[in-house]
């Protein structure tokens, strides 16, 4: 067999993605007795009480039975919360899943994408995977760059992608901006908002993109049951967007992609989250404020913007100091991934890891300078 011949050029010029070994594997490799996953945003106290129990009620038996193809209740409850028709959202296994079915639906090869360079990888992966060109437009104060990306649209452009906040950097457009940019972008192509870590966000002038979506027909909006509700490990996210544009990104969907556990545990997440939102919004606002003092006493430039996270710029490699956290029982996220190197990214949790982060973070820095 000529595998080669068999593999287009744009499969072969992949570089795939590995992910972390699980933890109990990590554990001996690093000698460490506890580790503390600081490294993908998950949200540290789980998902909210009415979504376990919407798992632990799931009868074993109807493992059997295919899930509801189009998340009929979940769409159901989506409408209900937000206002809308249930013919405005799509539910994918994961938002990662919906980024996929958006480039496949809307672009053709000679096609294009803009997004940003340092922003949530998958957008640019699933452009290469599928052969669409990536343009990416490098942020401009770590922020997304609005003047840059609209000089970056051509007739060939389809998708703009908005990380809004952003990951890793935790910047954001607020409401006008978004809105301007919109009115600029005047229709031309597919504008999505991937508002991942929309539930973190406290800022009264944050943009809700759903609200622009009567006015914008272009609009789509991503959102995720894996950061705030804590379901990453059972793969739910959703879009909302026009019922005629949802319709089209449902010919490039795969039915039957999101399993019932999701769903279930989704719908009573989405129905019964206020208290655990505010409590987690508590966590990651003291988380914050623990990481800033203890940043600014180390010297340390960091970016804590809005979401779950922080980013620490270190003054040694990333993937060294990855290392030395992981022997002492901490998981962050290495930047150089992110074109960011020299940097890393941490997630938001309780007190007592935070401080234990800190801590282990001046001993690292702190080491002896023929080490870094
Ligand atoms: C900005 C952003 N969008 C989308 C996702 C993917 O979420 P999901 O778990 O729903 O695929 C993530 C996950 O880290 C993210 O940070």
């Amino acid at each position: 067999m000529d595998l080669e011949h068999l593999t287009p050029r744009h499969i072969r010029e992949i570089e795939p993605y590995v992910p972390s070994r699980p933890d109990d594997e990590l554990k001996s490799m690093y000698g460490c007795r506890l580790l503390h996953r600081l490294n993908n945003n998950e949200n540290p106290l789980g998902p909210p009480p009415a979504a376990q129990a919407a798992v632990n009620r799931f009868p074993p038996t109807s493992a059997a039975l295919y899930p509801s193809g189009d998340a009929f209740h979940l769409r159901q409850a989506l409408a209900e919360t937000l206002h809308m028709h249930p013919d405005q959202f799509l539910v994918g296994n994961g938002s990662c899943e919906l980024i996929s079915c958006v480039v496949r639906a809307f672009c053709a090869a000679g096609d294009n994408i803009v997004t940003s360079d340092q922003t949530f990888a998958v957008y640019e992966w699933v452009a290469q995977q599928t052969a669409v060109e990536r343009r990416l437009v490098p942020l401009n104060e770590y922020t997304f760059d609005d003047e840059a990306m609209l000089r970056q649209i051509d007739a060939r452009t389809k998708v703009i992608f908005l990380c809004n906040p952003n990951n890793p950097t935790g910047t954001y457009w607020q409401r006008a901006r978004v809105m301007q940019f919109l009115q600029r972008v005047a229709g031309r192509c597919i504008v999505v908002l991937d508002e991942a870590y929309f539930e973190y966000v406290e800022d009264p002038e944050y943009c809700d993109g759903m609200r622009l979506l009567d006015q914008h027909p272009n609009l789509i909006i991503f959102r995720t049951f894996s950061k705030m509700f804590g379901l990453a490990g059972l793969r739910i996210g959703y879009l909302a967007g026009a019922p005629n544009v949802v319709d089209v990104i449902r010919h490039a969907y795969i039915v039957y992609s999101v399993n019932s556990i999701a769903q279930a545990a989704a719908e009573a997440a989405l129905r019964h989250a206020r208290e655990h939102i505010e409590e987690t919004r508590a966590m990651v606002r003291e988380g914050k404020k623990l990481l800033r003092a203890g940043l600014a006493q180390l010297g340390l430039q960091y970016l804590c913007g809005e979401g779950s996270y922080c980013m620490i710029k270190v003054p040694m490699s990333d993937m060294l100091l990855y290392r030395r956290l992981m022997r002492r029982g901490l998981m962050v996220r290495t930047m150089t991934g992110f074109r960011f190197p020299g940097w890393i990214r941490v997630t938001i949790a309780g007190r007592a890891v935070l401080q234990q982060f800190i801590e282990a973070l001046a001993s690292e820095v702190a080491g002896p300078a023929g080490s870094r």
